[in-house]
């Protein structure tokens, strides 16, 4: 017997990766603050992230276990702060579990997209969307950087999101002729999930364009 009396049945899986803003339900939003998701520690070894917002007093820390593969298998939170902030959380957390952490922290880089789907019905608040994708961010460029550590390819490895080695940027620089973060980003995917990458593919164009 699977008859479901209440409309707030919850749905099987939530995929919101290239999902765009104005094709979720308020139905899903309620859902989550009604019955959040994903509260407590993931198993270990687990990443943790962190974010507290000064405005409201809100904090947040956001745990993932991920697989060899690159795919988060776990992902909880434990939440101090309003409602909102716990369903955003809730949403969030749902939204990333099975996806790679390059994909996850690219939808982390879109707080708009969590603000919209949790509370075009709420009201909105845009600053509980951003706490949380701050704290996902965190998490993804804690795994990015003990990967990134323990590397031992033959390339270097510099973005561990997207699994672009130093000798790729490298090459697409020089044959691009690229100046800026941003056009490596477009050329080969580099930096965009968590931008812990950051500051490595600076030093990359520095150098590059310095031996010119
Ligand atoms: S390591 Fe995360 S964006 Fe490069």
């Amino acid at each position: 017997m699977s008859h479901h009396n209440s409309p707030l049945a919850r749905p099987e899986s939530f995929d919101y990766t290239g999902v765009e803003p104005m094709q979720l339900t308020s139905g899903q939003a309620i859902e989550q603050f009604l019955n959040p998701q994903n509260v407590g520690d993931a198993a270990q070894p687990r990443f943790t992230g962190r974010a507290t917002s000064f405005a409201c007093g809100g904090a947040l820390r956001i745990s993932l276990h991920i697989d060899d593969s690159q795919h988060i298998t776990e992902a909880k939170f434990k939440a101090a702060g309003c409602s909102v902030l716990v369903a955003s959380a809730s949403l969030l957390t749902s939204a990333i579990i099975g996806e790679t952490t390059g994909e996850a922290a690219a939808l982390g880089q879109r707080p708009e997209v969590l603000d919209h789907l949790a509370f075009s019905s709420a009201g909105g608040r845009a600053e509980c969307a951003t706490l949380v994708c701050e704290a996902l961010l965190s998490a993804i460029a804690t795994y990015s950087g003990t990967v990134r550590d323990e590397w031992n390819g033959d390339e270097v490895l510099i973005c561990t999101c997207f699994g672009v080695s130093e000798q790729t940027i490298d090459r697409e620089i020089r044959e691009k002729q690229l100046l800026t973060i941003g056009e490596v980003t477009r050329e080969c995917n580099a930096g965009a999930g968590c931008r812990s990458c950051y500051p490595l593919i600076e030093d990359i164009i520095e150098e590059v364009n310095s031996k010119w």
